[in-house]
Formats: structure tokens, C-alpha cells, sequence
């Protein structure tokens, strides 16, 4: 087995310690980007990833009004090898919900030790941007990674925090509105495999 490359989740997450996250400053608030990443999806994007919807500490819906859907960690591997801990945007889709509520909605995704949260674990975290009528825990869900917004910081408030999380949001909407982002998010006939059905064309 190779070592996984300098500076990726599973490298840091290899260390003894976990790794140390910036505070939010004021100038970074100020200075948020409303497009990230280049007008193409470029490598290591896209990144798929699919597993059963499992339980985080729930603090995501309650504290933050953001609900996350955490992936299984024997199925985030194509991501921590590649990538370092940050937020990222895409696409997810849940299977076995309604037409609607099964359909491929814009994603944010959480990568990292959620250090406001002093996490020990590494996980992936996926924020839906869709108002789902129950939870969905334990169904299967596959998403497609399309691009990094920033790194995970630390916070002095849950609220700064919660401001974060709603730019991360617009910006991943407005970064998904160009073209080669777009065809993403076609939505697949979750009948014959959803993003599956997707794959051997990119
Ligand atoms: C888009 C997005 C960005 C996030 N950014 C950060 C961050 O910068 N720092 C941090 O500590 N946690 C961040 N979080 C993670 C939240 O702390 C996490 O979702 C929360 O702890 C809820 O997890 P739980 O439901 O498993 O308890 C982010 C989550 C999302 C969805």
C-alpha cells in the first residue's frame, strides 16, 4: 500500500494529533468569493461517493439549522485520499424517498474534524440543499464532489459559524450555475442508477 500524499484527510488523520484550523477573521468574512474553482470540473474532480445514510451527533439540524448526512468511513476514501480536509460543493441524491425528494439536489459538503466542534473523528458530512419531509437515515445515498470552497476554520460563535455555512451555500449555488457544472445535476432516472447511469459518459 502506498502512503497517502502529504496534507490529504487520511494523511493528517494518520497523525497523533488532529490538525490545527485557523480562526475566522473578520477580513475573511469580507473577502468571500462568491464563485469558487475554474470553469471546468477539474481533477480530482468529479469524486464519487455512495454508502447508507448514518447518524452524526445531530447537532447539525438542531444547533445550526443545517441537517448533514454523514457517509459511512469505508466509503469516503476516494475523497480523504485525494483531498484535504474544507467544505466542498456538488450534487447528492437519496434513493428510496418520493419522486421530488428523490431527486439530485445541489450539495455542501463538510470534510474534516468540525474543529468548533473539537470532532475526533474524520468525517464527511453532506448538507442537501433541499427541505426533506423526514429524516433518512440508513437509505442509500451517492453524491458527486465537483469542487473545494475553503478550509474548515474554528469559531468563537455558533452564529459566525452559521453565517459561514449560509455563504457556503450561495457560493456553491452560483459555482454549480456554469455549464460544465450544470450537466451534474441532470436529473437521472433514479430507476436505472441515478448518478451510475451518469458515470461512463464523463
Ligand atoms: C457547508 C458546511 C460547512 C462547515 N464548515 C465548518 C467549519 O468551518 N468548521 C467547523 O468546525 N465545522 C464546520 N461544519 C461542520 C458542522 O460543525 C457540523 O455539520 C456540525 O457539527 C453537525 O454535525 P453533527 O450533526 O454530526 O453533530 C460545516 C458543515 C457544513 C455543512
Amino acid at each position: 500500500m502506498t502512503a497517502p500524499s502529504e496534507n490529504t484527510a487520511e494523511y493528517l488523520q494518520a497523525l497523533s494529533e488532529r490538525p490545527s484550523a485557523p480562526l475566522r477573521t473578520e477580513t475573511f468574512r469580507q473577502t468571500r468569493p462568491s464563485t469558487v474553482g475554474p470553469d471546468a470540473v477539474e481533477p480530482p474532480f468529479p469524486i464519487f461517493l455512495s454508502g447508507a445514510v448514518q447518524k452524526g451527533f445531530g447537532r447539525g439540524g438542531k444547533d445550526l439549522g443545517c441537517p448533514t448526512a454523514n457517509l459511512p468511513d469505508e466509503s469516503i476514501t476516494p475523497m480523504t485520499s485525494v483531498c484535504k480536509p474544507g467544505v466542498y460543493f456538488g450534487y447528492a441524491q437519496v434513493y428510496g424517498l418520493s419522486e421530488q425528494e428523490g431527486k439530485v439536489h445541489p450539495m455542501v459538503m463538510s470534510l474534516g474534524w468540525n474543529p468548533f466542534y473539537k470532532n475526533e473523528r474524520l468525517t464527511a458530512e453532506i448538507h442537501i440543499m433541499h427541505e426533506f419531509k423526514s429524516d433518512f437515515y440508513g437509505h442509500d445515498m451517492q453524491a458527486v464532489v465537483l469542487g473545494y470552497i475553503r478550509p474548515e476554520l474554528d469559531y468563537t460563535s455558533r452564529e459566525a459559524l452559521i453565517e459561514d455555512i449560509n455563504t457556503d451555500k450561495r457560493v456553491a449555488l452560483k459555482s454549480l450555475s456554469r455549464e460544465a457544472y450544470m450537466k451534474f445535476g441532470v436529473d437521472p432516472n433514479p430507476a436505472n442508477g441515478g448518478f451510475d447511469q451518469e458515470r461512463p459518459s464523463l
